[in-house]
Order: C-alpha cells, then structure tokens, then sequence
C-alpha cells in the first residue's frame, strides 16, 4: 500500500483547500475511533448526506440563542468549581487539568442533556459510580490517544494496562448507553442537543434515528468536547501565570464591569452573558492560547477522493492524496505572525487577526491573487470575486488561524466551547491567582510534559497552587 501526502503550512492555500466543496475527511484515519465511539459519527464520517442531515439538525443546539440560555448553566458549574482549588488554601497543589477536565464533562452532561454527570462533586462525595464515570470517561480519551500512539496496543492484553484500558472503553460505553436512555425516558429540552437528535431523520429512510445512530454521536461529543476545553483552559491559567502583565490587565477588565472580587466587593454582582463582549482582554486572551496551543493541533486531514484539486491556480494536488493542513504549524510558524513564539494578547484588540495576510507569505503574490480571483477545478468556491462574504455572511478572506477548524467540518461546539472558557477563566480568576507548582519544573518541565497526538495533552496534568485574592472568602 502507498499513500501520499501533502502538507499544507502555507495559510491561503490552507483555507482554499479547507473551505473547498470537493474534500472530504480522510476516512482511513478518522475511522479508527468509530470502534471507540461505537460507531460513525458526526467528527468521524464522510461529508456526506448523512452528515449533513445531522449535522443541520443538531446545529441549532449551540446557536446564540441557546448559548444565552445555557449560560446561567454554565456559570453554575464554574461556581461550583471554584469550591475545589480553596480546598487546603493556598499551599495545595491542585491537578487543575483534571479539574478543568471534570467541570466540561459537567457543562456538556448539562447542556447536551440535562444531566448531571457529577464528576466535581464525586471528588467530595467519592461516590462509586459517579467516580467510577469520571475516571473511565476521561481514562478512555486516554486510552484511544495511546492507542493511535502504539497502533498494535489493543491486541497486547496481555499487558494489565491495556486490560483496564479495555475496561474503562467498555464502562464508556456504557455511559453513554445509560445517558441515551436517560434521553429517550425523559423529556429533553427543546432545542437542546438530545431533542434535537432525537428528532434527526437518516436522509436514506426518512425515519428517525435509531439508537445504533445516535450512540456514537453522543459519544463523539464528549469525546470531541471534553478534552479541548479542559485541556484549553488549563492553558489559559498557565500562560497567565506565567504573564503578571497580562493577569494584571484581565484583573483590572473585571473591576472595570464590577466583577472583581476586593475587600470592598467580597460578593461581585454574577457574570452575565451581556457581560462577554465587554470582556474583550480576556477573550484576546483565550484566541491567543488557542493560537499558541491550539487543542487539535495535528490539525484536519483530508481527501479529495474523485477530483484532482489545483491550489493557487497551479499547484496540483491528485485526487487520492491526502492532505494535511496542520494547524499548530501554521499558527506559530513565523512567516505568519509577528513574534509568532510570544504571547501577545494585544494582537487580539485590532480586528482581523485572525486573516493572513499574503504580502508576509513566501509564495509569489500573483498565486494568491489568482486564487482570490478565480475558482479552479471546483476546488475554491471562496475569494472569488464579488462579494467579500459567503452565503452564510463569513468573510471569504484566507484565515491563519484554525483552532476550531475551517470550512464544513468546522467545529459545531465551538459556541459552547468558547462561553465556557471565558466563563471558567473569569469566574477562578476572580476569586485565585494561580502560580505553577514546583513539581512542574518550570515552564521547561511544563513544556516536556506537553504531547499531542490528536488533542493536546499533559503528561501528568497541571499542579498549580491558587492562591486566594484579598477579599475571597
Ligand atoms: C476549545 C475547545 C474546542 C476546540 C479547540 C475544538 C476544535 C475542533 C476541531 C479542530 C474540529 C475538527 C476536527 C477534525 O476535523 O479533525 C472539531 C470538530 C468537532 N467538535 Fe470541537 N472543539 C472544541 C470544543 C468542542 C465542544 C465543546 C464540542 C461539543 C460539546 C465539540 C464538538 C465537536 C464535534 C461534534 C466536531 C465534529 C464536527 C463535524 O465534523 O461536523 N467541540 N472541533
């Protein structure tokens, strides 16, 4: 067998191929987690009619207004996260990764389907189930990223951590069984992700999905949703222990809005959704750990399995090869961005960061004029002529900065995602200061311990003291 491959680091020529309507996912490698997730799902499967199908009925689960719903959730979870890091003051180091980790597992049970999973408050409580969910949720995106590291894994079972591997993929599963009948009893939340996929049509039958169909897609959203967010916001809080300029300016945005805890203001007024765009150090913040440490950073792999593409008018890709846009690449190489290995949430405050900007990049200009003025083999669809934004009012200029993917196969959570980030980090940062614990090594051992395969990862979390501000109590 022979495949081949093209890397993608160049930003147009990335979101040309990205946005492009001819490539698919590359179904080789996604179809290895199908097994784990108990089936094809909306992350794994093809951009097909059933994937559209699916994916347009679920969608409206995170649209702005369910967010504005979902909020008051939401920073219920962040409160009571708050609860754990004062736990033995500030000496303490605390796991914040697993912390992080457990409180998506939270907000995703609640605003997928109304369910507590309970997996901050099994760490008081210890109850044996709820403990027992947490640890094989969060052991089984282990074990299927060791999995992807040492590809024969799964057969050794001989070795006693591949059996608990096994172990903890099947109690997974079983998890996700107990919360799809905990959505079919009951009465979900209209517009709420399980309403919303208990009223999905397969596009082949015209029926309802049957529960082999839904299975994996709730699996595929914890496997998909936990892991980023935790793993992102436990970025976010080291990067900015490790910049006091930067705490000091989020510090002084919360005062600003009355929301900063002090020994005149021991109980701040609660954090509101209106609140999240006057926020707007904080969110340049959190675009720039998800510029520097973007959670899938391996990026998207794709195919173009029946047409050959050409990119910028005159790079041609044949239909087959596989095509890998790496995104961590692309957003911290230096051709890109300015100070691409410094942590500058400034470059946030002026809009359109986000776009690249062709002038900077190694290829002939005149490639990516062609580019934004014709449509080649089908292949662009986007930046030609006209209008500057798409039907669905996106700009069509060619972005940098993928950290929730491009095109059709963008990331449907990442509303919730990014409520949910800004919400966590507002709400410990209000009541901590974090610093990072000795055992860390320093952003040196933090920086050995980083790993990514197809999320980014810690080898053994994040130990951080947190440090009450004055007025906490
Ligand atoms: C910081 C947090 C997150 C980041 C950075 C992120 C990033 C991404 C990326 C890069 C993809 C494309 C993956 C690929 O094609 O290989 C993706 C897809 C996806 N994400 Fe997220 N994600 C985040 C949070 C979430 C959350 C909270 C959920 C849901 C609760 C979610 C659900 C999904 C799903 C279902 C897909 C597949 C979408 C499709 O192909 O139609 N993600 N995400």
């Amino acid at each position: 067998m022979c495949f081949h491959c093209v890397i993608i680091t160049d930003p147009v020529l990335g979101t040309q191929l990205l946005r492009s309507k001819v490539v698919d996912k590359m179904r080789f490698v996604y179809s290895f987690l199908d097994p784990f997730l108990g089936g094809t799902n909306l992350l794994t499967g093809h951009t097909d009619e059933h994937w559209k199908a699916v994916r347009k009925s679920v969608a409206p689960a995170f649209s702005a207004g369910n967010m504005r719903g979902a909020f008051e959730h939401v920073v219920e979870h962040t409160m009571a996260l708050v609860d754990y890091p004062k736990e033995g003051g500030p000496k303490k180091v605390h796991n914040i990764d697993n912390l992080l980790l457990r409180e998506s597992m939270d907000v995703i049970g609640q605003f997928g389907f109304q369910k507590e999973m309970n997996a901050l408050r099994s760490l008081r409580t210890g109850n044996a189930a709820e403990t027992e969910a947490v640890t094989s949720l969060l052991g089984s995106t282990h074990e299927i990223e060791s999995r992807i590291q040492e590809v024969y894994r799964w057969y050794r079972l001989w070795k006693a951590d591949v059996r608990v591997g096994w172990g903890m993929l099947g109690r997974f599963q079983a998890i996700v069984r107990g919360l799809l009948a905990h959505m079919k009893a009951g009465q979900p939340e209209p517009g709420s992700f399980a309403d919303l996929l208990l009223k999905a049509k397969d596009p082949k039958t015209g029926k309802r999905l049957c529960d082999d169909q839904m299975f994996p897609e709730i699996a595929a959203l914890f496997f998909a949703g936990i892991d980023t967010t935790g793993h992102t916001g436990t970025f976010l809080l080291y990067t900015i222990s490790q910049h006091p300029e930067v705490e000091a300016k989020i510090m002084a945005e919360l005062d600003s809005l009355e929301l900063a805890i002090t020994p005149q203001r021991p109980s701040p007024r609660p954090l509101t959704y209106a609140d999240l765009p006057k926020l707007a150090y904080l969110q340049a913040t959190i675009k720039e750990v998800l510029r520097m440490y973007p959670p899938v950073g391996i990026g998207q792999l794709s195919v173009s399995y029946s047409h050959d593409i050409t990119l910028a008018g005159r790079l041609h890709i044949p239909a087959g090869t596989i095509i890998w846009v790496p995104h961590h690449a692309i957003q911290n190489v230096s051709f890109n961005w300015d100070d691409a290995n410094k942590f500058k949430p400034e470059r946030w405050l002026t809009t359109g960061t986000e776009y690249a900007v062709p002038e900077k990049l190694p290829l002939p200009r005149k490639w990516y004029n062609d580019w934004e003025s014709a449509a080649t083999n089908g292949a662009t669809g986007n930046g030609a002529g006209g209008t500057d934004v798409d039907e669905s009012g996106n700009s069509k200029r060619p972005k940098r900065y993928f950290p929730f993917a491009e095109g059709p196969r963008n990331c449907v959570g990442q509303s919730l995602a990014k409520v949910s980030l800004v919400a966590t980090a507002a709400t410990l940062m209000q009541h901590f200061t974090f610093k990072l614990a000795d055992e860390m090594g320093g952003p040196e051992g933090v920086r050995k311990s980083e790993h990514y395969t197809l999320v980014i990862g810690l080898g053994n979390g994040m130990s951080m003291h947190a440090i009450p501000r004055p007025g906490v109590m």
